[in-house]
């Protein structure tokens, strides 16, 4: 894995940013995996003036997002749907038909909603570049500890930590789902490419448990160490926790 210590958010930004756009520079077409959350905010607001002020052109890129909500319609206020079309997907070039975002509110049987799900990213290729956040108990998309490290997309029951964590996001008249429709830790283990964000203190041990333990279903972060192209961006105060920084901010 390739640990990269970014000095602040903006730096961080603005890397992931510069890895996705060269990315699509080099092949125009590119399968993007996506991710919701706080943290890649940044990178969608750089992604966003890269195409305003450098033209980087989103026309041909085809996006998969890891996970929405069970229960939440696409124009809910807090779905996954409208927080990539507001963060990001209206202010870039994407194709209206090139977005995949997991359907929270499938018609007919759900298994075989998420089976399907699996076969668009296979017909379209496979995912070339994933971007993950981490939860703070080490969840990547919302494969919560117990997740298989085989697992494809599927349903997933959220842990009271993941929906704690998610309560600012909702009114609090809201009710919050309590599962999801998530790619599975094989899905993501897929991709050809991944790109982890960290930004925190409050992540800060759940990436030195995925980066520096064990590969545990109980840290489904930890998968990553059994894929062979990962860049992990963490500014300094995810880092805090990681054993051997030194080692990871080492010039040579
Ligand atoms: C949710 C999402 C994850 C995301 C995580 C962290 O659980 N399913 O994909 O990485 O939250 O979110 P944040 O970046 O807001 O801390």
């Amino acid at each position: 894995m390739f640990v990269i210590l970014c000095k602040g958010y903006a730096e961080l930004s603005q890397q992931s940013a510069g890895i996705v756009a060269a990315a699509i520079r080099k092949r125009p077409d590119l399968r993007l995996g996506l991710a919701t959350g706080t943290t890649p905010l940044g990178m969608y607001r750089e992604l966003a003036r890269m195409h305003r002020e450098e033209g980087l052109d989103f026309s041909r890129v085809v996006t998969f997002n890891l996970d929405e909500y069970l229960g939440l319609a696409a124009d809910h206020p807090q779905s996954a749907h409208a927080f990539m079309q507001n963060e990001f997907f209206k202010h870039v070039n994407v194709a209206p038909g090139n977005i995949h975002i997991p359907d929270g509110t499938p018609s007919g049987d759900l298994d075989e909603y998420c089976a399907m799900y699996e076969a668009i990213i296979q017909r379209a290729g496979g995912i070339d570049v994933q971007i993950l956040g981490i939860g703070r108990n080490g969840h990547i998309g919302f494969n919560e500890p117990s997740s298989s490290l085989a697992s494809r997309t599927r349903i997933k029951t959220l842990t009271r930590q993941t929906l704690e964590d998610n309560r600012r996001l909702f009114q609090e008249s809201q009710a919050i789902p309590e599962a999801a429709v998530t790619m599975g830790i094989g899905t993501i283990l897929d991709a050809r490419k991944i790109l982890l964000l960290a930004s925190a203190t409050s992540k800060a041990a759940a990436l030195a448990r995925s980066i520096e333990g064990p590969v545990t279903a109980h840290v489904t972060a930890s998968a990553l160490q059994l894929h062979r192209d990962v860049t992990i961006l963490a500014d300094e105060q995810a880092a805090a926790e990681l054993s051997e920084r030194e080692y990871y901010s080492d010039p040579a």
